[in-house]
């Protein structure tokens, strides 16, 4: 039986730690992808695979740019694999859960199909255009929302977090509404990206209103919610600022790209300044659904009973703040488990 706050965790510290940098090193790799499609290199070099140290062997005076940054982005891919394959591994053999040890076999074999759409996204471009490189940049997102939410389930704060059940009804169901609204809203910028498609453009332009909407109506039922405000807490003022700046984002985007241009598919940046708000813009979506994502595996966590008061039953715990409630909450928890 768990009896301090140090035991409650679900995987060791280290492996805390190694996800947390699996996840920043997986945020370079998708600004690099940001850079390679805003650019569009993305067929830059036609052959793939080619080895992970591909850029030691080539003559340095030939490639342009474009060839450096693609290959970039394939070298972060492998990094990222790697990272993973640790992460997995580690998760496998430490974790106090299986269903944490299944959602690191999940994140490998996510990162593995991620590299192989990016693989057949440049061997298969004259077959199907740019259909891999749309799936490949919806997908990235699912394995970086994968990614976060193992950060935050291998912290000590989620080992001891839950939400009354009376409580959670509506904030769980519209967790997962917001979730998926944002996800739908990436596809849509993952086609208007790779397509300029006018659906596209009409569909990613009306979405943002229902995922604003949808966000604003998800924060009011949190505020009234005092347990749901307790576990959710900074990830909704992150969801805010966030939002906002991506709408802000997604405007300068949008006045870049199709303002005054009669074929916006034209229309590359010649530097990265020029291209800064339109990869920040793809990052910042990647980030807004990790948030999401993240909240919804909170809310969903774990319940605690019915009847059982906001006070007792929802505990939120730091290092800073011991309460000796906390081995009644993770003797639930390991019921739950
Ligand atoms: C509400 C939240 C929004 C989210 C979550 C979001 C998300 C995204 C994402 C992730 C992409 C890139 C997809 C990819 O390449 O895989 C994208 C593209 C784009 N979005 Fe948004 N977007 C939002 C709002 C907006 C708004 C309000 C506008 C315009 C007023 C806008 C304009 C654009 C444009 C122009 C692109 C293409 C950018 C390019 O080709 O570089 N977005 N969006």
């Amino acid at each position: 039986m768990f009896s301090t706050l140090a035991e409650t965790r679900f995987a060791p510290r280290w492996l805390h730690a190694w996800s947390v940098l699996t996840v920043g090193a997986t945020v370079a790799l998708l600004t690099l992808g940001a850079v390679v499609t805003t650019f569009r290199v993305g067929m830059a070099d036609p052959i793939w695979p080619t080895v992970p140290w591909h850029l030691a062997l080539i003559d340095w005076s030939e490639p342009n740019p474009g060839f450096l940054i693609e290959h970039s982005h394939r070298l972060a891919g492998y990094i990222v694999g790697c990272c993973i394959l640790v992460l997995a591994t580690g998760l496998w053999f430490s974790a106090r859960r299986s269903w944490l040890k299944w959602l690191g076999v999940a994140a490998l074999a996510g990162v593995l199909v991620q590299g192989l759409l990016g693989g057949f996204r440049v061997v298969l471009h004259a077959r199907f255009g740019t259909g891999f490189a749309v799936l490949h940049g919806c997908f990235a997102q699912i394995v970086f929302s994968l990614l976060v939410s193992l950060a935050v389930l291998t912290s000590t704060r989620f080992a001891v977090v839950s939400l009354p059940l009376e409580e959670a009804a509506g904030v769980r169901r519209w967790s997962l509404l917001l979730t998926a609204l944002v996800f739908v809203q990436l596809i849509w910028g993952a086609l208007v990206r790779h397509t300029n498609g006018a659906l596209a453009q009409r569909l990613h332009l009306a979405t943002a209103f229902a995922v604003v909407a949808a966000a604003v109506w998800f924060v009011h039922l949190v505020l009234t919610s005092p347990a749901a405000r307790r576990v959710l807490g900074r990830t909704l003022i992150w969801l805010g600022i966030l939002l906002a700046l991506q709408v802000l984002l997604g405007i300068e985007s949008w006045l870049d790209k199709y303002a005054g241009v009669p074929m916006p598919e034209m229309r590359i940046p010649k530097t990265v300044g020029q291209a800064s708000h339109r990869i920040a813009h793809v990052l910042v979506g990647s980030f807004i659904l990790a948030t999401t994502v993240v909240q919804t595996v909170l809310v969903h966590s774990f319940s605690c009973e019915p009847k059982a008061s906001a006070e007792s039953a929802c505990l939120r715990l730091t290092a800073k703040q011991p309460d000796v409630r906390v081995s009644n909450n993770v003797s639930q928890l390991e019921g739950t488990a």
